[in-house]
């Protein structure tokens, strides 16, 4: 049997549309800063992505690059003067940062309140203890593809592979803050597959092509893939080998076209949020 593809591209066009009409009924249009430092060319086509999003959903994208040998005072500048510019409701830097810059230092400096990303340590604290007022993104994304398929993760065996600050780690907690039994693991962890084989949902964010194979999937299986992958003909793909485990799994995402679109409409959700707080009624 095959399993149902779980299309997060059309999701994502139903939340943005909604945003679009939520924003529109602000007193003014809600403002998000896109800052990106040197000439990573995947960050250039993100960073390209957010703008289109920003315009179909009526944000203001400010967009600010930097260059390549920018020093942290540089950057540090630029955060501050967005931290106190008023049409600016939410702040992101693109990642990674050229290797000069301290990552961790440039993003306690965005003021938690503008933190679209949600990876201030006061917003990290906040979504473990279950407090999230901005969730982060990509995790936020794959828990709206599952309430839209109407999988509840309540009483489920989670299994996350990856245990990144931007996936593996909130991804766990927003499962478990859903009821989930939640299995983190990583490259020490020593027999995946049997691990792999545990999971009622699983989740893979490694970014390593071909990683989840279908002897590791549970016949039945909700398989959510979030890695962004080139193979080696230079195609887009994530880390399930999806020809196979669709034939295992009971849903399956794809790439692109699964948690990709999904975690942009929940950056423009986030700063349609922190919209609505800043600007009066
Ligand atoms: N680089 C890769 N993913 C992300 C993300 O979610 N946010 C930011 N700021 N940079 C990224």
């Amino acid at each position: 049997m095959s399993a149902v593809i779980m299309d997060g591209k059309a999701l994502a066009e139903k939340v943005k549309a909604q945003i679009r009409e939520k924003a529109s009924k602000l007193r003014r249009q809600p403002g998000l800063a896109v800052i990106l430092v040197g000439d990573n060319p995947a960050s250039q086509v993100y960073v390209r992505n957010k703008e289109r999003d920003c315009a179909q959903c009526g944000i203001m994208c400010y967009d600010y690059h930097l260059p390549q040998d920018a020093s942290q005072e540089d950057v540090l500048d630029l955060v501050e003067k967005m931290n106190n510019y008023g049409a600016v409701d939410g702040i992101l830097v693109q990642l990674p940062l050229p290797e000069q810059i301290d990552e961790r230092v440039v993003l306690e400096a965005i003021a938690p309140d503008k933190d679209v990303d949600a990876f201030h340590p006061e917003n990290v604290g906040r979504i473990m203890q279950g407090q999230a007022y901005y969730k982060p993104c990509t995790p936020a994304g794959v828990m709206e593809i599952l309430h839209e398929y109407g999988i509840d993760p309540g009483g489920k065996h989670c299994v996350v592979v990856g245990r990144s600050n931007i996936v593996g780690k909130p991804m766990a907690m927003l499962l478990l803050h859903e009821n989930a039994t939640v299995t983190i693991c990583h490259s020490r962890t020593p027999d995946l597959k049997a691990q792999c084989l545990q999971a009622d949902i699983l989740v893979s964010a490694v970014g390593k092509t071909g990683l989840i194979t279908a002897d590791m999937v549970k016949p039945g299986a909700v398989v959510i893939d979030v890695a962004m992958n080139r193979n080696e003909a230079g195609k887009l793909c994530g880390d399930v080998d999806f020809a196979a485990v669709s034939q295992v799994a009971s849903y399956i995402t794809p790439v692109p076209g699964g948690v990709g679109p999904m975690t942009r409409a929940m950056l423009m959700e986030n700063t349609y949020k922190a919209a609505k707080c800043r600007i009066p009624k």
